[in-house]
């Protein structure tokens, strides 16, 4: 059965006296929680009860990239997950495809579980392309190295990040379910990836969110700042 995965990012926020928030976070022991912290709070955040991951890693393991982080230096900190693709990168930094499956290869090797981002801007929700680009992202930035056990989809509407707008479940049910098909082709065991939705998640709306088909968890950004919103978020996931 694929595990139920509350993951919180907190992009460019947080300083050390913030992880505080994560000392009062509800668990449950049906839930993995997870926050994907920057790189400068994840040593001191390593022996709470959560786990930690990293929210970009470089591809190769050293050398010389001046601000960049390798995967095995998340590890080495104390992280065990990675985020790799979120569309913050993908427009930031206009990592392509081809770089998001070079980065989650290389922080398989470092033994990481990689959350990848994928999600259609608002102009191709308007184009009626969505599954097309979808299609194109799952075959490009996921490495053939990925396994259930290694990897995790989170589907993330550009448009819905960090926008308080929200697809219909009707929407997050069409996207879900053909990542669940096209997994499925692909993979042997791809019936058991987990597939996470992100985008303007919060307490009043998580529990329709996770009624939908083949949401098995959320990666949320703006509501996993303060254990006051994240807590209900991971209440309402043990509760679906
Ligand atoms: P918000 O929850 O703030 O919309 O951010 C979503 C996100 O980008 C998580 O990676």
């Amino acid at each position: 059965m694929r595990r139920k995965i509350a993951a919180g990012n907190w992009k460019m926020n947080g300083l050390r006296a913030d992880l505080a928030e994560l000392e009062n976070l509800s668990t449950d022991p049906g839930v993995d929680v997870l926050i994907c912290l920057p790189a400068t709070l994840i040593a001191a955040a390593r022996d709470l009860p959560i786990a930690i991951g990293g929210q970009d890693c470089h591809d190769a393991t050293n050398g010389a990239h001046t601000g960049d982080i390798s995967a095995p230096m998340l590890v080495d900190a104390g992280a065990s997950y990675v985020l790799t693709g979120h569309s913050e990168r993908r427009s930031d930094h206009a990592e392509t495809d081809a770089d998001i499956a070079a980065k989650s290869r290389a922080a398989h090797d470092a033994g990481l579980t990689t959350i990848i981002c994928i999600g259609e801007t608002l102009a191709i929700r308007a184009a009626g392309t969505t599954l097309d680009i979808i299609d194109g992202q799952l075959a490009g930035s996921i490495p053939d190295c990925a396994t259930a056990d290694n990897t995790i989809i989170a589907y993330e509407p550009v448009w819905a990040i960090g926008t308080g707008k929200v697809p219909s479940t009707e929407q997050i049910a069409e996207v879900h379910a053909h990542i669940h098909a096209r997994l499925k082709e692909r993979f042997s065991d791809g019936a058991d990836f987990g597939i996470l939705y992100g985008g303007s998640v919060k307490a009043s709306n998580a529990a329709d969110i996770f009624a939908v088909p083949h949401v098995t968890g959320a990666l949320v950004g703006g509501a996993s700042l303060t254990a006051a919103d994240f807590s209900p978020i991971i209440t309402a996931l043990a509760a679906s």
